[in-house]
């Protein structure tokens, strides 16, 4: 019954009390409350939304419905969250950058969902790289390597992990409330003392426009706080793919040429930004001017691309292919799509490029699906930048899938100008 008062009381807009709400997170994984009385709760709370204390009162049951990470001895951690986007591989980058600035990085890691890839389907391009560690593996890597990132285990957050799988499947994860208490429970479950959001707005992400994307920072940031977990949030631009690969072989040999020092449009300004909050975060005696300078030199110095190379090491990882990236999966056959008119770039869908991603096989169309992590698609021009008819706009990298499709999405992704477009950074706003 509990569950029906609480969707009776949630259309009445009354308050759920913080038992309630435990309650219906632990009836759920006990099997005392079915997949569709679940989905009808969170629909009904996808319409309705959460207040500030009932959306705090739901992160902290999925926190409870599993363990707690705890890094006694490892100074002070910090991590890092995207509310996901297409092309997002900005953890990759981050995290060595980050461990390399002398300051802990601890990430559990997600798989893609719908058109928005996931880093541990990325990172599983490399061979052999173990992403199931135990809380003893976690302790263990951060102190020989500094950094730690891996895929999330069945103990951390059950309680997001099955309702999140609900979700997905029936419209309700665009949902302020439920948006914020799926990250920050994890984040919180992670042991993390810090953490920097990076929240994305726009056509690609899970909000569309720069005051939902605040208002979603400012509900995150004070969950954290109520935890002690001091947050910041960095909202940033997802009208436009991140970098110029999407796929996630390819995202990796992106990040790899990151770490040497390659700048990618909106990737480069996106990560130096994170990194330096992340810096910031775990150094507060150092100016942010200060960070963005250990953040610069830890590229420039190569130890940044040195503490990923450990790491893959440290995880089992083929280190062969971080010093070779023609190393990582390959696929067989490329199409290029080339520009039908001349002028500007204007703009690129990141919606349509990410569903072109999914034809060919790089993300799934449905959860238990197989990748293909050599399936990509390159972009050769990004917003702003100029093409003359014939020049290649983007190439597609396939083995099987649907190209055709993937083909069509890419032609409708591009939006090309007889001038070239106002200029707006990948970065809009901090917010703490
Ligand atoms: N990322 C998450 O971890 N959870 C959400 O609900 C949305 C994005």
């Amino acid at each position: 019954r509990r569950i029906i008062d609480a969707i009776a009381d949630l259309r009445a807009h009354r308050p759920l009390a913080e038992s309630t709400i435990r309650g219906i997170v632990d009836d759920y994984l006990g099997g005392r409350v079915t997949d569709y009385q679940m989905s009808a709760w969170l629909a009904t709370v996808a319409c309705t939304g959460l207040g500030p204390a009932e959306t705090a009162a739901l992160t902290m049951a999925y926190v409870d419905s599993g363990l707690r990470l705890t890094h006694s001895g490892a100074g002070r951690v910090v991590d890092k969250h995207s509310t996901g986007g297409v092309g997002d591989k900005v953890s990759l980058f981050v995290t060595p950058v980050v461990a390399a600035c002398g300051v802990p990085v601890v990430k559990v890691s997600g798989r893609g969902l719908g058109f928005m890839g996931g880093t541990v389907d990325k990172l599983e391009s490399l061979a052999g790289l173990r992403l199931d560690l135990s809380a003893a593996e976690v302790a263990d890597t951060l102190k020989a390597v500094g950094m730690v990132i891996t895929g999330q285990s069945d103990e951390l957050v059950p309680g997001d992990r099955a309702t999140y799988a609900l979700r997905d499947v029936t419209g309700t994860v665009e949902s302020m409330p439920l948006i914020a208490a799926s990250v920050m429970s994890k984040k919180i479950a992670t042991g993390a003392a810090a953490v920097v959001l990076d929240v994305k707005c726009g056509e690609g992400a899970l909000v569309p426009g720069l005051s939902e994307a605040r208002t979603l920072a400012r509900l995150m940031i004070d969950i954290g706080r109520a935890a002690d977990v001091e947050c910041r949030a960095v909202l940033t631009d997802m009208d436009r793919p991140l970098g110029r690969a999407v796929g996630n072989a390819a995202e990796v040999r992106e990040a790899i040429q990151a770490l040497h020092g390659e700048v990618f449009p909106g990737y480069h300004e996106v990560c130096r930004e994170i990194a330096t909050q992340m810096v910031s975060l775990g150094r507060p005696e150092l100016e942010l001017a200060a960070c963005a300078d250990l953040v610069d030199r830890a590229v420039a110095g190569g130890e940044a691309l040195r503490t990923f190379r450990r790491w893959v090491e440290h995880q089992g990882g083929d280190v062969a292919q971080i010093d070779d990236p023609d190393r990582l999966p390959s696929a067989r056959n490329e199409i290029v799509v080339p520009a039908t008119e001349d002028g500007w770039v204007t703009a690129i869908r990141p919606t349509e490029i990410g569903k072109a991603a999914l034809w060919l096989g790089a993300g799934r169309f449905h959860p238990q699906a197989s990748l293909d992590h050599s399936a990509a698609v390159l972009l050769d021009r990004q917003v702003g930048e100029q093409v003359t008819a014939g020049e290649p706009l983007a190439r597609l990298l396939w083995n099987g899938g649907r190209p055709d499709e993937a083909e069509k999405a890419v032609r409708a992704a591009f939006r090309i100008g007889g001038r070239p477009p106002a200029s707006s950074g990948a970065v809009l706003e901090v917010v703490s």
